[in-house]
C-alpha cells in the first residue's frame, strides 16, 4: 500500500509563490447563517477565516507566475507543468492545458489527482521526470473546493478555502534535493471521503480525522527512518493544512519542535493540494529555511492518499 524510494535525481526549489481569492470569509459569516459558532469551529479546527473564489486556472497561473518570477525563469524555459488539483475547470481537457496555454510554457503538461496528499505526489513525481530528461519543472497545488462544498452543512462547509502554491524545480547534479519519499494509498477507505460528479464533498470527519493521524506519522516516521533522522532534527515541518489538532498531534508523536511547524490553516482553511506550497511559500519568505536545512512535507486525503518527503533546502 505504500512504497519508499530514495536515490531521486538532483533537484532545487528556485521559485515559489502562493494565490489567494481576495474575498475572506471569517467563522462569524457561517455563525450568521448556520447552527456553529466561531467558538467551535476554533476549538474543533483552529480554522478563524478562509478565501472563496477564483477558479482553479487563474489561481494556478497567478501562483505560477510568482514561482516564475522569485526563480527568474521564462515559462518558454519551463519543460514540465503538473498541476495538482481534485476541482478540474473542466472535464476535458486538463487544467494544467489551460495554464500551460496562458503562460506560454513547453513540453509536458498534466493533472495529477492525489487528492490533499497531491503536492507532495507532484513533486515526487516531477523530480523522479528529470531522470527522463526533463530539466525545469512548474510543480503546482490549486483547489477551489468551495465550488464542491454544500455551503449549508455546517459539518464540511467550516472547514474548505480555495487557494494555489507553485514551485519552480530545477535539475541539478550538485544537489539532492529529496532524500526520501513515502507516497501511498488505502482504497479501502474511500466511503470515508469523497464528491462524486456534480455533488458535494461527503466527508465522515472523525473517522478521517483518525486515519489522517495514523497515515501521517507512520508515512513520516517512514521517511525519517529511512534516512536515520529523527524528528528533532527537522527544521521546517510542512503539514498539509486540514485541521490544527491533527498538525499539533502529528508533530507530538513525530518528536518535532512544535515551532517548526507552519500553521496557515486558520486564515486560508483546507485548501487541499494548495496547502503544502501556500505554507511553504510563507515559510521561506519569513525566512524561516536556511540552505542545508532539513524539511518535512506531509499530506493526507481522499483516497485515502499520503505522501512524506524529506527535502534538503538548497538554492
Ligand atoms: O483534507 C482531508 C480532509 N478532511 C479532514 O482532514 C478533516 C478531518 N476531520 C476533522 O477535522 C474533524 O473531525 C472535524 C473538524 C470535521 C469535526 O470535529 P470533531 O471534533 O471530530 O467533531 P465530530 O464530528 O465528532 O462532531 C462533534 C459534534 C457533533 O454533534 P453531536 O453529534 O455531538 O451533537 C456534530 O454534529 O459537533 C457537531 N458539529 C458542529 N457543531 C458546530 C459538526 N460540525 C459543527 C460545526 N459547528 N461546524
Amino acid at each position: 500500500m505504500s512504497g519508499l524510494r530514495q536515490s531521486l535525481p538532483g533537484a532545487t526549489i528556485t521559485g515559489w509563490a502562493a494565490a489567494l481569492p481576495d474575498t475572506v470569509v471569517t467563522n462569524a459569516d457561517f455563525e450568521a447563517r448556520l447552527d456553529t459558532s466561531d467558538a467551535w469551529i476554533v476549538e474543533r479546527t483552529g480554522i478563524r477565516e478562509r478565501r472563496f473564489g477564483g477558479t482553479t486556472s487563474t489561481l494556478a497561473i497567478e501562483a505560477c507566475r510568482g514561482a516564475l518570477k522569485r526563480a527568474g525563469v521564462e515559462a518558454g524555459d519551463v519543460d514540465l507543468l503538473i498541476l495538482a488539483t481534485t476541482t478540474p475547470d473542466k472535464r476535458v481537457p486538463a487544467t494544467s492545458s489551460i495554464v500551460h496555454a496562458e503562460l506560454g510554457c513547453r513540453g509536458a503538461a498534466f493533472d495529477l489527482n492525489a487528492a490533499c496528499a497531491g503536492f507532495v505526489y507532484a513533486l515526487v513525481t516531477a523530480v523522479s521526470m528529470f531522470q527522463a530528461g526533463f530539466r525545469r519543472a512548474l510543480v503546482v497545488g490549486s483547489d477551489t473546493l468551495s465550488r464542491i462544498t454544500d455551503q449549508d452543512d455546517r459539518g464540511t462547509a467550516v472547514l474548505f478555502g480555495d487557494g494555489a502554491g507553485a514551485v519552480v524545480v530545477e535539475a541539478t547534479p550538485d544537489h539532492e534535493l529529496i532524500l526520501s519519499h513515502d507516497l501511498g494509498l488505502d482504497g479501502s477507505l474511500l466511503p470515508i471521503l469523497y464528491c462524486n460528479h456534480a455533488g458535494y464533498i461527503q466527508m465522515e470527519g472523525r473517522e478521517v480525522y483518525r486515519r489522517a493521524v495514523r497515515a501521517t506519522v507512520e508515512s513520516a516516521a517512514r521517511v525519517l527512518s529511512g534516512t536515520g533522522t529523527s524528528g528533532a532534527e527537522v527544521k521546517l515541518f510542512v503539514p498539509h493544512q486540514a485541521n490544527r489538532r491533527i498538525i499539533d498531534a502529528v508533530v507530538d508523536r513525530l518528536g518535532i519542535v512544535p515551532e517548526r511547524s507552519v500553521i496557515v490553516v486558520d486564515r486560508t482553511g483546507n485548501t487541499s493540494a494548495s496547502s503544502v506550497p501556500i505554507a511553504l511559500t510563507e515559510a521561506v519568505e519569513a525566512g524561516r529555511v536556511e540552505d542545508g536545512d532539513l524539511i518535512l512535507m506531509s499530506g493526507f486525503g481522499a483516497g485515502m492518499t499520503w505522501a512524506s518527503a524529506l527535502l534538503r533546502w538548497g538554492t
